[in-house]
């Protein structure tokens, strides 16, 4: 084991070694690096139309997201009490959450509001160490690497278990008190071909992806839950079963809604709501939220308290009972679950134009012929 002096801080110190880029990664991690780019994690206030629109709705003055969206920024505090915007020509922003600060979480401190990343630092003149789960690891001339158990265990915990809002209302609240991230490293970076690096000494053939696919990957989004379907003459069942360790609802913006037709000569005769998903509340998954005069508000950060709220729980099954008219032979039932990316309350309060974020994306469906 090397043994190497680490200096665990909270942000950057004046003596911390020098910030190493993404793009500088591209040089021996290829593969990765691409991968990266297409993901979620190099998304942050310059690229991601939607947590920009909330950011500024918010404050025009004080941005108070970067801890888990830019956490590498070297001013955050300025960024919080409004005293900087974030801005194009700091590296250590644009590159949002980078593979450097992921690379150097050394331990998670657990706490009431949000959890709290500490780094591991080296100081100037030194080689930065990145963590990671490789036994015995190469050296690289740019940096050192060191096997640490955080890699199984918490590393995911810094940023997606939970987070509440400066009224104290938990906004959301992903994972469970001793809920570790082997499971969430095993669905959101599963193995794909090719090297670790370029020199590939060790022969390897498959690395962990660094797409991280999530709720905006089409596969994946099938994997979610599972529907099924079972009826009598005037009652149809329909069965949820989410298969994550998470809720289904994690970010507060989404709305994932059921939508069940009954189909006869080619007609829909029979459908669980006339407009809007939400007449139908049993089927509708959502996060809510009121300000103090118990108004609605669209914004998390201006909530007092939690409105209504469906979810369903990490790996809860659920039966949605609905009661019909007579259903006969040869009728088509169909369940389907939705997903819109932005709720329709917080597509119009944020004045949102792209219909990837507006429209209802279809996730799964279960079709019974009677
Ligand atoms: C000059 C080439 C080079 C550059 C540039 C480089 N690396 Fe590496 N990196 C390597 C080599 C070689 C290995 C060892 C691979 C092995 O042992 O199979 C490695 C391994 C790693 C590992 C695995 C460590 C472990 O213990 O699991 C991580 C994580 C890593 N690099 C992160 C980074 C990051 C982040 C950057 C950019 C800030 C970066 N590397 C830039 C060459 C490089
Ligand atoms: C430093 C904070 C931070 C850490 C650590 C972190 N994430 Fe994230 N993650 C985020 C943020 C912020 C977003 C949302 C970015 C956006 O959409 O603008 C995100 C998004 C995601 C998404 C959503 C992608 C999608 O398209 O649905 C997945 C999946 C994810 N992270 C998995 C992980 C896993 C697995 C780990 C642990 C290996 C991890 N994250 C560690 C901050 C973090
Ligand atoms: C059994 C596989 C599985 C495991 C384990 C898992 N997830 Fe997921 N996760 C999914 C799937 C599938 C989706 C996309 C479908 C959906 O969101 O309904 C998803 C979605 C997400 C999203 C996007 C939510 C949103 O609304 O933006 C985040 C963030 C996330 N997971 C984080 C995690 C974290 C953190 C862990 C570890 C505690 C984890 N996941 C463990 C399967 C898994
Ligand atoms: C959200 C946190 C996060 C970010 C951002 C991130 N990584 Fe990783 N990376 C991980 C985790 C977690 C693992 C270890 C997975 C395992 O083996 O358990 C890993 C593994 C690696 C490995 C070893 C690969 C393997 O299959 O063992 C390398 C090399 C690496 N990352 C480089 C990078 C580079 C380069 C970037 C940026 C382009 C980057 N990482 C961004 C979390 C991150
Ligand atoms: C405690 C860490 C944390 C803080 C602080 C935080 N976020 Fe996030 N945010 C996340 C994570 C993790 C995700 C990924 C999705 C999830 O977990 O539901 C996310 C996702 C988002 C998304 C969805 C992005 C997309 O493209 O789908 C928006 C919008 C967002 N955050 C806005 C904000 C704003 C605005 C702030 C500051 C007021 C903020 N967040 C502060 C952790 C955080």
């Amino acid at each position: 084991m090397k043994s190497i002096i680490l200096i665990f801080t909270i942000f950057t110190s004046l003596l911390s070694a020098k910030y190493l880029s993404n793009e500088s990664c591209k040089e021996c991690h290829e593969d990765i690096y691409y991968e990266y780019q297409t993901s979620y994690h190099s998304k942050t206030y310059f690229n991601d139309e939607l947590h920009r629109k909330v950011a500024n709705k918010i404050s025009s003055t004080k941005y108070d997201c970067g801890v888990c969206h830019m956490p590498g920024a070297t001013n955050l505090k300025e960024l919080e009490s409004g005293k900087n915007r974030p801005s194009e020509h700091e590296i250590e922003q644009t590159d949002a959450i980078s593979c450097f600060y992921c690379h150097q979480i050394g331990f998670v401190q657990k706490a009431h509001d949000k959890n709290i990343n500490f780094l591991s630092k080296k100081p100037a003149g030194y080689k930065p160490s990145m963590f990671g789960s490789l036994e015995n690891a190469d050296d690289s001339d740019k940096h050192e690497m060191l096997n640490n158990p955080i890699y199984k265990k918490n590393v995911c915990l810094g940023c997606h278990s939970h987070k509440r809002n400066s009224h104290g209302v938990l906004i959301f609240d992903a994972m469970e008190d001793n809920q570790d991230s082997t499971g969430c490293i095993k669905c959101h970076m599963p193995y794909s071909p090719g090297a670790v690096e370029k020199t590939n000494k060790r022969g390897r053939e498959e690395h962990r992806s660094h797409d991280f696919p999530g709720i905006h990957n089409s596969e994946m989004i099938k994997d979610g839950v599972d529907i099924s379907i079972s009826s009598d003459n005037n009652t149809i069942e329909v069965k949820l079963e989410n298969k994550m360790p998470h809720p289904l609802i994690i970010q507060a913006s989404r709305l994932k809604y059921l939508e069940v037709t009954i189909k006869r000569d080619d007609k829909i005769i029979w459908k669980n709501f006339k407009n809007s998903p939400m007449e139908d509340k049993k089927g509708a998954f959502v996060t809510e939220f009121l300000d103090e005069n118990d108004k609605f508000v669209s914004i998390p950060a201006f909530a007092h308290k939690r409105g209504f709220v469906n979810n369903l729980k990490a790996k809860e099954t659920r039966v949605i009972k609905y009661s019909v008219e007579s259903i006969k032979s040869n009728d088509i039932i169909t369940a389907s679950m939705y997903l819109m990316l932005v709720k329709p309350s917080c597509s119009v309060d944020l004045d949102l134009k792209d219909p990837k974020l507006t429209k209802p994306i279809l996730m799964k469906q279960f079709i019974l012929k009677k």
